[in-house]
């Protein structure tokens, strides 16, 4: 019997609502082209040091319905070393070794070819071996944070929504009770998309995202007062993980941090700040808590003044995927696969619009952010004031 095209599958970065969908996708498409996949556990770590398990179809029926990730995910950077290169060349000559040895991998480890799902630190890492050898490599988007440039939407975000969104929700009835400040983090390191969409989709009372620094004064501390004026009681404040005041309001306006604390936060190995080490929904409520003005306008009006901070963390992206994103993981992977039976190597799948399309890997390392111009932010600039304008009276 003629040998089977073996088909390497690895989940890198944080896990991710419809992984377990396109790896499905990508088993449905290659069983009934006759090729054969093997899962490379934890991703580029498991690539290096040859982690495998065999994926046998006929044992996981209906695997596009459960969360997570079936192989297990990293954030381990083959590259790491380029960081400590002193010239250009050296970084240059470096990655080109490393290459290589990721190259010499496909034969240690008995795979024809590779499709890489990850967001993009690890399709950077699969972009950089395509572009210095000669790797059969496929990438597929992926992340909550719907931060990848190259596709409409990544699997996951909707699912990361509307758990963020029932989250908001469901604490306004015990805001509402206590008559409280809630400060709500939602994940997004770099990208406000999770927290101004789920933001919205809850009615939260202020929406603070990396993308438009905040103002302390202005943003949050005069909305609130304004707000405890027109009779509002209890406060939803969804803030991104990522959000940060601009350098003037940092100087101004808090107590608490400066410039140094953003700037000498720990990183992860591909040089990303660990953010909830930062923990913004706290620093904003004991900042809050300092402002006088604040509490006095709330005793005015009748209102007591209590600010809680709630990280949702992880829970964003547990549990299982939505609709959306499993049908968009198994069309992601049915593609990806038709990619690899084609010889297409060094591309991605991206949903454009209605359909899946191919485009070059380097697309799914570039970055997307909220367009501040965008009508999603002309919303949420809209719904915040016009909560408390509509109340005021003339
Ligand atoms: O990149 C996706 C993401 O979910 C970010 O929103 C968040 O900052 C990060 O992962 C958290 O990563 P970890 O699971 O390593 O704490």
């Amino acid at each position: 019997m003629a040998k089977k095209t073996k088909v390497g599958i690895l989940t890198g970065g944080g896990d991710c609502p419809g992984l377990n969908s396109v790896i499905y996708g990508i088993m449905l498409k290659a069983f009934d082209a006759g090729y054969e996949c093997v899962g490379i556990l934890k991703g580029w770590k498991g690539f290096l040091e040859n982690i495998t398990i065999p994926l046998n179809i006929a044992e996981h029926d209906d695997l596009h319905t459960v969360g997570g990730t079936l192989l297990y995910t990293s954030r381990t950077n083959p590259f790491e070393p380029i960081k400590k290169a002193k010239s250009e060349h050296e970084k240059e000559q470096l990655k080109k070794e490393i290459s290589e040895k990721m190259l010499a991998q496909f034969k240690t480890l008995g795979i024809d070819a590779l499709i890489v799902i990850g967001g993009d630190d690890t399709l950077g890492v699969a972009d950089t071996v395509c572009k210095k050898t000669n790797a059969k490599i496929i990438g597929c988007p992926k992340t909550i944070d719907n931060d990848l440039l190259g596709t409409d939407y990544t699997f996951g975000f909707w699912s990361a929504v509307q758990l963020a969104s029932n989250s908001m929700d469901n604490l306004t009835t015990t805001a509402r009770s206590h008559q409280r400040i809630f400060v709500v983090e939602v994940m997004g390191r770099d990208a406000g998309f999770l927290t101004i969409y789920s933001g919205i989709s809850s009615g939260a009372d202020i929406i603070l995202i990396p993308e438009t620094p905040f103002d302390l004064k202005k943003h949050i501390v005069e909305v609130l007062q304004r707000r405890v004026r027109a009779g509002h009681k209890y406060h939803i404040i969804a803030c991104s993980e990522g959000a940060y005041p601009t350098q003037e309001s940092l100087e101004k306006d808090f107590q608490t941090i400066s410039k140094e604390t953003i700037d000498n936060l720990p990183k992860d190995p591909f040089g990303n700040p660990l953010l909830n080490k930062l923990n913004m929904s706290q620093i904003l409520v004991e900042e809050l808590k300092l402002r006088d003005e604040l509490a006095k306008e709330f005793e005015k009006n009748d209102a007591n003044f209590e600010c809680r901070s709630v990280v949702l963390g992880h829970t964003m992206r547990a549990g299982t995927p939505n609709s959306f994103d499993r049908i968009l993981g198994l069309r992601l992977g049915l593609h990806a696969m038709k990619l690899v039976i084609d010889n297409e190597f060094g591309k991605m799948v991206s949903l454009r619009g209605e359909e899946i399309k191919a485009l070059p890997l380097a697309e799914g390392a570039k970055k997307k952010y909220v367009a501040p111009d965008g009508d999603i932010v002309e919303l949420r600039n809209l719904m915040v004031k016009i909560r408390y304008k509509s109340r005021e009276i003339e």
